[in-house]
């Protein structure tokens, strides 16, 4: 890239349009140009209509966050360029569909480099099909800013050959249009090039979404069973694909109460079984997390988090599931909650997940949310000899001699050893009954109070098994935040901002959320003057998490209007509690 090191493109239109089509291959174009990539996008609930937006984020650079805004838009219809209009700031470059049929007229953006191309004109009167309007948007883009249309028109031709000959005809025949309109009709005004740098060949493009299904084979899932919901479905497109391929089971169930009893069967049965969902599945789910709690049978359930409650906002972002994933569920329902910070640790606490549950014998939630799940970013190619994955503590059928299986026999860590349906000796009922050791009921006060500590205290040490919460900036700070989940990326950057201007400023990045990690919490309490948690809802859950476990005053920052931070809004809080 030649002249900007830090590019973003963003695109905006109706639902049904392809802007979503559109971002995903010039998001591919961009990393075959060896440039790194981080998407952003939202849609409307509605499948057809409504404003849906693309946003690629382009550097040379790694890129961490969304970002604060864009320097190219490209508007596919009037009202997306009003949704942005007040974005259209001096030096910005507006691509839209004007100068025909079908177009609009902006009137004076003063500052902003405009580029006017009939794209519906082009599309409906030239091409004969509208659908292309977007193709020939590409087109454009692309000679605009030197794009490669080699690369391009073997990424459109990948995308479109499932449709036929016809349609990946019609959209190469688009690109063109596009192309010769700028050459022909337009003189270039701008300075942006994306120029190709080297290739590398060990990137793959993948989103959050992808990344938590990659990681779910790496650490040996071979069981996955869920129920459709925005945004968590492409978890299970993704292994529908893929799950074959290591002999495993996929099955969609009739509903996410079916989907988590398939899992805990299968887990039960000696399986790694996975779930993934949203908001509202995870409340269906909360009974039979009291069951995978109670029979001490280990399950992955990813929850990709959208706005609530109820129906909500299913294709916006937000923050809000952390006190149902820690508290859901009836009775003293123990669990573990993680939430991912990007993509690549999409793959890598995906597995982690796998790893406690199985050591722990205990359902694990693993949190994404809707941005995080949608967004795809160019990472290195994960490096499987590195993957460590645990198993559970087996029953030994030799161990025993005469004497009874004991399931959930009290030891030292209060993990028992788990037999294997079949196996010698092995047999034990696993229900949600309270049970003494053999697993047989048992009601007595002192067994449930005696098997309630077990559920609780064989994971009281859990964040000793993670990594140590990453921390940055500086050593003493004015103000310390925590943030979890995708929020790190925006909170890393505005952190970086504030100090580069001298502030003293520091974050904590726990990947633990639930039980509250109180040690690194409090460790990082001693290093800063006050602690702020930015989160992306209205109750501020993780600082009430935080405050009841650890009894510090945190500050908390919220906003809940369906999208992630910008950097720029973190660093003026920053700025403004210092
Ligand atoms: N030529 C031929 N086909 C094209 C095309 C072109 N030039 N451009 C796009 N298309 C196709 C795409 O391949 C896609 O087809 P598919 O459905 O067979 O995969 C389709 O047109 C839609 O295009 P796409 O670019 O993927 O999306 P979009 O930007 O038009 O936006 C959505 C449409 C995705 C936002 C919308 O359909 C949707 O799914 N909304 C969300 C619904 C939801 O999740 N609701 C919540 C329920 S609780």
């Amino acid at each position: 890239m030649s002249t900007k090191d830090d590019l973003t493109i963003r695109i905006g239109g109706e639902g049904g349009e392809g802007i979503i089509s559109s971002g995903d291959i010039l998001t591919q174009a961009a990393t075959r140009a060896g440039l790194n990539v981080l998407t952003f996008k939202t849609f409307p609930a509605e499948i057809k209509g409504g404003y849906a937006m693309y946003q690629v984020r382009l550097s040379n650079e790694k890129i961490i966050s969304t970002g604060d805004g864009f320097n190219v838009f490209v508007a596919f219809n009037e009202e997306a360029y009003k949704v942005n209009k007040k974005k259209l700031t001096e030096g910005t470059v507006f691509v839209y569909d004007g100068n025909g049929t079908g177009g609009f007229e902006p009137g004076d953006l003063p500052g902003v480099v405009s580029y006017a191309i009939p794209m519906s004109k082009i599309a409906k009167e030239d091409l004969g099909t509208y659908r292309s309007k977007n193709m020939v948007a590409l087109g454009a883009i692309a000679h605009l800013f030197s794009i490669s249309f080699k690369s391009l028109e073997e990424i459109v031709t990948n995308k479109f050959k499932r449709k036929g000959d016809d349609v990946v005809s019609v959209n190469i025949k688009a690109l063109h249009a596009g192309k010769d309109y700028v050459e022909k009709e337009l003189k270039k005004k701008d300075a942006i090039e994306l120029s190709s740098v080297e290739a590398k060949d060990d990137i793959i493009v993948i989103d959050g979404n992808e990344a938590i299904g990659l990681g779910a084979l790496l650490a040996g899932c071979n069981f996955f069973s869920c129920y459709p919901i925005t945004p968590a479905t492409d978890v299970a497109n993704w292994l529908s694909k893929f799950m074959p391929k290591v002999k495993g089971t996929l099955i969609q169930a009739e509903d996410e109460i079916a989907s988590l009893g398939n899992v805990l069967g299968a887990a039960y049965a000696g399986a790694k079984a996975m779930t993934a969902t949203s908001g509202p599945g995870l409340s269906l789910m909360s009974e039979l997390l009291g069951m995978a709690c109670m029979a001490e049978i280990p399950c992955v359930i990813v929850d990709v988090q959208r706005g609530g409650p109820s129906t909500g906002l299913p294709t916006k972002h937000e923050q809000s599931d952390l006190f149902l994933a820690a508290h859901g569920s009836h009775g003293d329902a123990s669990r573990i909650v993680l939430s991912c910070d990007n993509v690549e640790d999409c793959i890598s606490l995906t597995v982690e997940a796998f790893n406690l549950a199985e050591k722990y014998q205990a359902p694990v939630i693993l949190l994404s949310d809707g941005s995080l799940g949608m967004r795809k970013e160019g990472i290195k190619r994960p490096d499987i000899s590195k993957v460590k994955t645990l198993e559970r503590l087996k029953y030994d059928p030799s161990s025993n001699g005469d004497e009874p299986f004991m399931r959930y026999k009290i030891t030292d860590n209060w993990i028992s050893p788990m037999s294997i349906p079949g196996m010698e000796g092995g047999a034990y009922v696993a229900t949600g009954i309270e049970h003494g050791e053999t697993g047989a009921p048992k009601y007595t006060p002192d067994n449930h109070e005696l098997m309630g500590k077990k559920r609780f205290e064989k994971i009281k040490n859990v964040e000793d098994d993670l990594p140590e919460s990453k921390r940055i900036g500086d050593e003493q700070a004015d103000i310390g935040l925590i943030a979890w989940g995708s929020t790190q990326g925006d909170v890393t950057e505005a952190v970086n901002r504030a100090r580069a201007e001298g502030l003293k400023v520091a974050a904590l990045f726990p990947k633990l959320v639930y039980p509250v990690p109180v040690k690194a919490i409090e460790k990082f309490n001693k290093t800063v003057k006050k602690i702020m948690v930015p989160e992306i809802n209205y109750q501020g859950q993780f600082a009430d998490l935080i405050k009841a476990a650890t009894g510090i005053p945190v500050i908390k920052y919220n906003i809940y209007g369906g999208f992630p931070f910008t950097p720029n809004e973190i660093h003026n809080k920053i700025k403004e509690m210092i």
